[in-house]
């Protein structure tokens, strides 16, 4: 008995050495990784909370993994319901979604479009693919979006439509801009790519004018990776750009009337996609409540320009920016790398399109003038960077990118 337990003691004894000596290893390459692994709070991460993974699983097992299926149809019902229209056409990305709308309008060589100077460059780029020309309008130095008040200086007799970029999640001045399309009958795109449950006078952005764009890239408050959709109240539009989408097929099959092209997402994609629209709210107010924490947290931070709300707009605050101010002597690189320095990843502003050599070296017939001046851009472009602001992001973190900026931005006067 006492033999038999002594060795019992002894195995238990040795089993605990065999875990002892793997746990202390286990304790000191923990503490090697925290030493080795510097803080890093990315600048935007997507959040799926919901069913996505469940309905990418039943797209996968019911086989239905191409460009039909149950989820495209739910996606476009659910999102353009959620955004007050009659038709979404969901696409592979948002470049897609702003290219059916040109199509859609039936811009062509010789047509003019305005456009802000102040965006990503994909609804220049759209514009372009059409033989129509882009002509730039500058900045509003509180919204960063276009300045609805230089339009008209820019409209001619070729002037076809208008491009409305909601910049970074805050609304364009909407009420200009289509009391300017009804004046010179003009139609207008609205690119809300960053801002999703953005609001208007009341009305969500993309509702507002005559094709609303979205991207649902990997960044973006709604996201399925990649992905698109256009949405519109026009039924003629709606269809046209569903037959553009998918090359343009009639009947017979193949034989086209009409030029088309590729642009569908897969029953894959928008199964995320329609998950996402099952939480819109939950998303959008995620990211809205990031805006206004770091409102808080900077307030009278001397040396940035923090985001506004203007009267009637609900900002989304896509990418929470700031701008710094003309007191502060190091060059924005410098503030970032500091920033970089301490974990925290930004991005700089848009460089604007009239700065960009493409357009201004390039042989593109159609590319647009780039030898105005666009003053608040400019500045927007050199003074700019957006903070880490995913939907989900803790108060902690956001307290630290807060507490780090104030810090770097201290030393950065002289
Ligand atoms: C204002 C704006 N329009 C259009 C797009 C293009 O969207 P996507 O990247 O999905 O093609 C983006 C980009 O992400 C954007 O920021």
């Amino acid at each position: 008995m006492g033999s038999y337990k002594n060795k019992k003691m002894a195995r238990k004894k040795t089993e605990k050495n065999k875990t002892e000596k793997p746990m202390k290893m286990a304790v000191i390459t923990e503490a090697h990784e925290k030493k080795e692994k510097k803080k890093f709070i990315p600048v935007c991460t997507p959040w799926l909370p919901g069913n996505e993974k469940k309905y990418v699983n039943d797209a996968l097992d019911t086989n239905w993994i191409s460009s039909a299926g149950k989820y495209i149809d739910k996606f476009e019902e659910s999102f353009s319901r959620y955004c007050g229209v009659s038709y979404g056409l969901a696409c592979s990305n948002g470049f897609a979604a702003l290219h059916l709308a040109c199509m859609a309008l039936g811009l062509k060589k010789g047509d003019e479009v305005i456009v802000p100077t102040f965006t990503m460059s994909a609804p220049v780029n759209a514009v372009i693919l059409t033989g129509a020309t882009p002509v730039l309008v500058d900045a509003d130095k509180e919204t960063f979006c276009i300045d609805a008040r230089k339009i008209e200086g820019k409209i001619t007799g070729k002037t076809k439509a208008i491009i409305a970029v909601h910049i970074y999640g805050h609304p364009c001045a909407m009420d200009t801009i289509m009391a300017l399309a009804r004046k010179y009958n003009l139609k207008v795109i609205e690119d809300a790519a960053e801002s999703h449950g953005a609001e208007y006078k009341g009305k969500k952005c993309g509702s507002i004018g005559d094709i609303g764009c979205f991207s649902f890239y990997g960044n973006k408050i709604l996201t399925m990776g990649e992905g698109g959709m256009a949405i519109t109240h026009n039924k003629i539009y709606a269809e046209k750009m569903k037959k553009y989408r998918n090359y343009a097929f009639e009947h017979p099959r193949f034989l086209h009337q009409e030029f088309g092209v590729n642009y569908r997402l897969t029953n894959i994609q928008a199964a995320i996609g329609f998950a996402q629209t099952e939480n819109v709210e939950k998303l959008v107010e995620a990211r809205r409540h990031i805006g206004e924490n770091y409102n808080q947290l900077l307030q009278e931070t001397r040396g940035i320009v923090l985001p506004i709300e203007k009267e009637g707009c609900k900002n989304v605050y896509w990418m929470y920016g700031v701008v710094l101010t003309k007191e502060i002597k190091k060059a924005r690189e410098e503030i970032v790398e500091a920033l970089k320095e301490n974990g925290v990843d930004t991005r700089n502003f848009f460089i604007p399109m009239h700065q960009q050599p493409v357009f201004y070296n390039g042989p593109l017939e159609n590319a647009p003038d780039c030898t105005d001046s666009y003053f608040i851009a400019d500045a927007l472009g050199r003074r700019g960077f957006y903070l880490p602001s995913s939907s989900n992001l803790s108060l902690e973190d956001q307290t630290y990118v807060a507490a780090c900026l104030k810090e770097i931005l201290s030393k950065s006067f002289n």
